[in-house]
């Protein structure tokens, strides 16, 4: 597959088959996405790539908590225009697919939860960092955040190519201090994104949404 099929293929999957994806073939992949560039060649990538028992063990803990959800990276995620408008596009869009009327609060949350459950995934890609790393002199360093947004895109090309669906996923790790317990993973590893991986279930219609992008002549000056 050209690089600009697999960029053209790619979408993210929110219904996975559960059939396993062989070791190899994630091997494969983040061998692979180890090329991705990084500031300095600082790779401040950390991956963690976890499949069957632990997998299980990890959506069971994340559904029966009751504690309530926060993410790693640091900062408020607000949406101003015009970026809250692609925003509520996607999010009704997929609501449309499910039939979920947007003011079904309960369906929401159910539908949400699936998100914890990496969407059914049979695998799972975290990607982290290390704190040391992120807070340099008590400021923020976003490098390593950035670097990580290129070996991700990275793995999810690779993954398409393998015939594999993805998402990069901020809803996995909204429990994170479970996933860093049940992963022996002391507090100072954090969790940027997963990316839930497996064969997409192309029968979901929530894998029937397609995202838009605004034009080249509204995002790209030439000079
Ligand atoms: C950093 C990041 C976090 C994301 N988190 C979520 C998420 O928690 N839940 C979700 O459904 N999609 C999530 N997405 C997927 C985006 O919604 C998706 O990439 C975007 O709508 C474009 O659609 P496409 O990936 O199908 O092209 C995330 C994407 C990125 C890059």
């Amino acid at each position: 597959m050209d690089v600009i099929e697999a960029v053209n293929k790619r979408r993210s999957i929110r219904a996975f088959k559960s059939d396993p994806v062989p070791e190899a073939i994630l091997k494969r992949i983040v061998e692979a996405a180890l090329h991705a560039p990084s500031a300095s060649n600082s790779q401040p990538w950390e991956l963690a790539v976890v499949s069957g028992a632990k997998m299980a063990e990890i959506k069971k803990a994340v559904a029966e908590n009751s504690g309530r959800p926060s993410v790693d990276m640091p900062g408020a995620i607000q949406y101003p225009e015009p970026y809250a408008s692609r925003r509520a596009a996607v999010m009704a869009g997929a609501l449309e697919k499910l039939g979920i009327p947007r003011e079904d609060k309960e369906a929401r949350a159910k539908w949400g939860m699936q998100g914890a459950n990496v969407w059914g995934a049979p695998s799972c890609i975290y990607i982290m960092i290390d704190r040391a790393f992120l807070y340099v002199n008590n400021e923020i360093n976003i490098w390593p955040a950035f670097d990580c947004g290129a070996i991700t895109q990275t793995i999810l090309l690779l993954a398409t190519e393998q015939g594999l669906g993805t998402i990069p996923a901020v809803q996995p790790v909204l429990y994170p201090d479970i996933i860093r317990e049940k992963l022996n993973l002391p507090a100072s590893k954090l969790f940027v994104v997963a990316i839930p991986i497996g064969y997409p279930d192309r029968d979901h219609p929530v894998n029937e949404l397609r995202t838009t992008r605004e034009p080249l002549d509204k995002m790209v000056t030439f000079y």
